[in-house]
């Protein structure tokens, strides 16, 4: 298992001043390219959920969306997009969430979750941790029943977890 992980790690590029200055960016696409790494990195993902019934999966665009389709396959559960403004037809509900700079917005169809609709949050990377909490806040106005989230990296220095919480479990695969 440990092996394992450090596999996948090996998968992850660090790219540094990308995209400004000082900032260490944390390029997955070499691990989405290999066929076994891929296919381990979702297996790890899927495990500690497995079992627990969750029946939509809901992905965060744009990396988000290429663990979360996955990871609904490997978990037998519905995908559910969560899309940036503009995407979706009407109707939608939406949460705005602040960026270093400015604010940005996430939207979903309003009848994208049933009510109590066991749901998985997924992203690719826990970074200040304000895209996933907009996605949580997004999850209830839909009235979805949220189990936890799921990240791939979790970007220990800009404490996302804080801003989490303890309310639901978040996991995270590999910490930078
Ligand atoms: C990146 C990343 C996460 C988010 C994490 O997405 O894919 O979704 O930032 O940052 P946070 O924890 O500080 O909110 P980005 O908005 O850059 O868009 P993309 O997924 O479309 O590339
Ligand atoms: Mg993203």
């Amino acid at each position: 298992d440990v092996l394992r992980l450090a596999a996948l790690r090996e998968g992850i590029r660090a790219v540094p001043d990308f995209p400004v200055p000082g900032v260490v960016f944390r390029d997955l696409t070499p691990l989405l390219a290999d066929r076994a790494a891929f296919a381990a990195c979702i297996e790890a993902l899927a495990s500690p959920w497995r079992g627990q019934d969750v029946q939509a999966v809901c992905g965060i665009e744009s990396r988000g969306f290429i663990f979360g389709a996955a990871l609904a396959r490997e978990l037998d559960a519905g995908f559910v997009p969560l899309r940036k403004p503009g995407k979706l037809p009407p109707p939608v509900v939406e949460v705005d969430y602040a960026l270093e700079y400015g604010t940005d917005r996430l939207q979903a169809r309003n009848d994208a979750l049933r009510p109590g609709q066991r749901t998985l949050l997924i992203d690719d990377v826990l970074a200040t941790g304000g895209t996933l909490c907009a996605a949580r806040a997004l999850v209830a106005r839909l009235g979805g029943a949220l189990l936890g989230a799921q990240v791939v990296v979790e970007l220990d220095a800009l404490r996302g977890r804080m801003r989490w919480g303890e309310g639901a479990p978040l996991r995270a695969l590999l910490h930078f």
